[in-house]
């Protein structure tokens, strides 16, 4: 240890948009790099923090343009305000789910994650910055909005004069009195992931010619999945694409969607498919799972994952129970149903699963958004749903397809599809909601075609374990026949306004399991239109991004 350096108090203004948001702030680049502005939010955390004085922070992110120089200028406030540890994932990465994991393995007092997810990187794309606590996951609204608050006031915050820290060799280094200890990124979630699944039958599945493509979007997973995938497991070399992280993700977005992995998709319906293509996004937690000749739609992931989890050891002991975001399709509710476990419909963002998980309710938890997971972490984790699968393949001895078949035919197919109609004007977006609002009470009852409406009303949720309320979380339209309409205004943009639509019908009969999505939809579309005046309120004719 060295001698303590003394602390620097930098005055600052505030800035009045620090509002955290589904997933922390993101704002562009720019804004960020502005003098102080990342600097007054991270003081903004440690200010609504107590207790923290000579316990460990934890500290990564996606690798995207600025992490470098956003995490020195962190590792010197923590220094300052009094943390006794700084764990730091080599060259600065850690993804979002192997932050949760060094934080729960380390028993650390918290961390934060540096990343816009999905979001495209670079100097004129986007960046974001949360903070997750103890146990591993995003701060819950309590901490969030204390932040926020505090945001909003700040006249100065604390800082150390020191030279920058080395973070791309392992190993402990002291800045003043805090211990810096620079981690393997992989290490601990690759033994935690050994845990929960059978490696052994996966490297067999391999060993026997199983093929599989898997995406890393040149963001944080490639080295995890090269770790895990080529090395552990076996697979071929060339299984992982685009492994090495860059700082603007090569370009793209890297969000595994069906827009932005569309070459996984086409190569998934093409004569060369391997026998599953997957992906994961910027940050390493969401995920992207296809079979050949079978994309899965993430809700219905959620589904086969919670219906089939005891076949990886680390939950063959059956699991507690099922939450899913309320945007999510009800097809894991039928599994929880049957397997006679409680089902949690939660707001959209993976905070609010944490109580849940917290107090033993629930076991696997997903999101429509491509988001599924357990309570190994506090996180949504990609790595993990896509060995979720392999291990199910390889004990299953089924294609995915025939899962998915076999799936529906026991449970019925929730059609599903989300409409986003990205970067509107807010002005519009929020009388669209508005407009929304004024006609809840008028729609039960009402006929359109063949639908009538059962109820409508403004999501709201009560948690159950700490009794908190949050309220307009999204407008729900719902019908007799089980079909729903869902509007709600993105939280995690970064310029305008983006409305998402979520529709779902639900079919029982096998017969009528083959039908194309938007065209099984097709009516439930057209309606969602008209109820919202959406070409009225955004001046757009059709969605931006299709999923
Ligand atoms: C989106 C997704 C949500 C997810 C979040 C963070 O939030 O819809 O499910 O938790 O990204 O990955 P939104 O932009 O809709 O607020
Ligand atoms: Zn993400």
């Amino acid at each position: 240890m060295t001698a303590p350096l003394p602390i620097k108090t930098v005055a600052t203004r505030a800035f009045n948009d620090q509002r955290p948001g589904t997933s922390g702030l993101r704002k562009k680049t720019k804004v960020f790099e502005q003098p102080h502005y990342l600097a007054n939010f991270v003081q903004s955390i440690f200010s609504s923090l107590e207790g923290f004085e000579g316990k460990a922070l934890v500290v990564g992110g996606d690798g995207r343009y600025f992490n470098r120089e956003a995490i020195q200028i962190i590792l010197k406030m923590a220094v300052a305000n009094g943390f006794g540890e700084i764990i730091v994932g080599r060259a600065g990465i850690l993804s979002t789910p192997a932050a949760s994991a060094v934080i729960r393995h380390e028993k650390a007092f918290g961390g934060i994650v540096l990343s816009a997810s999905h979001n495209p990187g670079g100097p004129d794309a986007d960046f974001g910055i949360k903070y997750n606590i103890s146990a591993g996951g995003p701060a819950p609204e309590k901490i969030t909005e204390a932040i926020f608050a505090h945001s909003k006031v700040i006249e100065s915050y604390k800082t150390v004069e020191a030279p920058d820290v080395d973070i791309d060799h392992l190993g402990e280094t002291f800045v003043g009195a805090t211990k810096v200890r620079v981690i393997d990124p992989v290490a601990i979630y690759r033994d935690l992931m050994a845990s929960l699944f059978d490696f052994s039958a996966i490297r067999a599945l391999f060993a026997s010619g199983f093929t599989m493509k898997f995406d890393a979007m040149s963001a944080v997973t490639g080295p995890y999945a090269k770790a895990i995938l080529e090395g552990d497991l076996g697979a071929a070399p060339g299984t992982v694409l685009n492994g090495e992280p860059l700082p603007d993700f090569g370009h793209h977005h890297p969000d595994p969607n069906l827009v932005h992995a569309k070459h996984l998709y086409d190569l998934a319906m093409s004569d060369a498919a391997p026998d599953i293509c997957a992906a994961s996004d910027g940050d390493g937690d969401r995920n992207l799972v296809i079979g050949r000749g079978q994309f899965v739609t993430p809700s219905d992931s959620l589904a086969i994952i919670a219906a089939n989890a005891h076949l990886a050891p680390g939950y063959s002991q059956g699991i507690a129970g099922v939450a899913r975001s309320m945007p999510t399709s009800g097809a894991a509710d039928r599994v929880a149903k049957k397997l006679g476990v409680g089902i949690f419909e939660t707001p959209t963002g993976w905070k609010f699963f944490g109580n849940l998980l917290d107090a033993g309710k629930v076991t696997i938890c997903g999101e429509e958004s491509a988001g599924a997971g357990s309570n190994h972490v506090r996180e949504k984790d990609g790595l993990w749903a896509v060995l979720m699968w392999l291990n199910i393949l390889a004990v299953r001895k089924q294609s995915v397809k025939e899962i998915v078949r076999a799936h529906w035919a026991e449970f019925g197919r929730n059609y599903y599809s989300r409409h986003d109609y990205e970067e509107i004007a807010t002005e519009g977006a929020n009388a669209l909601v508005a407009g929304l609002r004024e006609k809840l009470a008028s729609l039960p009852g009402q006929i359109f075609g063949s639908l009538t409406v059962a109820a409508a009303d403004d999501f709201s949720y009560l948690d159950p374990i700490d009794g908190s309320l949050s309220q307009q979380q999204g407008i729900r339209i719902l019908f007799a026949d089980g079909s729903r309409i869902v509007y709600r205004l993105s939280g995690t943009g970064t310029s305008g306004a983006t409305l998402r639509v979520y529709i779902e019908r639900y079919e029982p009969d096998p017969a009528r399991h083959d039908l194309e999505t938007q065209a099984a939809l097709a009516e439930l579309i057209a309606l969602a239109g008209s109820i919202a005046e959406i070409r009225k309120h955004t001046g757009r004719d059709a969605p931006t991004v299709i999923t």
